[in-house]
């Protein structure tokens, strides 16, 4: 029988976002190579720019850093200006694909019925991990809904997507009024959303595939000063990072953190 406690690998995640052009993201991407050297504590990954995916690949290879994209489209192939198919994330390279980051959700409109088209397609490809996104506003918060809204948000993202085998897929709780604030949650309230997260996939997946199959990392203003108050929560699998894994050292720092045992 396996149990939860039993997943101790980390999980640490930089999203990039759109902060930085190609010539930019090579040369933290090379940063990332060097610090990270030798580093076998945790897995570690970088989501650039599309537009650097395949550079950032080349850089990466060698070392054990992963490569994640911050999108993908749900079709295979066609006709659909300005998209790219998970098939095409996994030829570049990605191992990683980040989904329904509040940021899209909030300029672009994106909603849970495509986030679950994107899951769906990301999972059929069998050789990506869709970082899935959630996380309530801060109106849900100061309402009380922050309880329904987690669960709402992995219901219409996950409801009916079959996971097998290895299939890893990673919920990112992202409250989203912690994001690029400067001022991340506080631990405990991190903990009990995981565990209300955790509840909600027993629901929908039992008990054995959530063990199996999922980990639940938060993302929202991590430092390598607020990082500490979060290595020791019992359903904690890693961390999503934005402004902080923009300098190699300190994206450093949070994983050397994090991945204390
Ligand atoms: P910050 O770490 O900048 O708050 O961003 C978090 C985030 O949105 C990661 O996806």
């Amino acid at each position: 029988m396996e149990h939860y406690f039993m997943k101790t690998k980390k999980y640490i995640i930089a999203n990039w976002k759109m902060n930085l052009g190609l010539a930019q993201t090579v040369s933290l991407a090379k940063e990332f190579k060097k610090k990270f050297a030798g580093f076998n504590r945790g897995e570690v990954a970088v989501c650039p720019t599309v537009l650097a995916l395949t550079e950032t690949a080349e850089i990466l290879k060698g070392s054990g850093i992963k490569l994640g994209a911050q999108n993908v489209f749900w079709e295979d192939k066609g006709a659909y200006t300005g998209e790219i198919s998970a098939d095409m994330l996994v030829e570049a390279g990605c191992r990683y694909v980040i989904l329904g980051h509040s940021e899209r959700r909030k300029h672009l409109f994106e909603n849970y019925e495509e986030i679950h088209k994107k899951i769906r397609a990301v999972v059929e490809t069998e050789k990506l991990t869709p970082v899935v996104c959630i996380g309530e506003s801060l109106e849900e918060k100061k309402s009380d809904r922050r309880d329904f809204v987690l669960v709402d948000q992995l219901q219409q993202a996950l409801s009916g997507i079959d996971v097998f085998g290895e299939q890893e897929i990673i919920i990112a709780y992202e409250p989203i009024w912690a994001i690029g604030t400067g001022t991340a949650i506080e631990p405990a309230e991190a903990e009990y959303a995981h565990k209300i997260i955790k509840l909600a996939l027993n629901d929908l997946f039992g008990m054995r595939v959530n063990n199996k199959n999922f980990r639940i990392i938060y993302g929202g203003s991590i430092n390598p000063k607020n990082v500490k108050g979060f290595v020791n929560l019992e359903n904690m699998d890693g961390l999503l990072v934005g402004g902080a894994s923009l300098q190699a050292d300190e994206f450093y720092k949070i994983a050397k953190a994090i991945t204390k045992q």
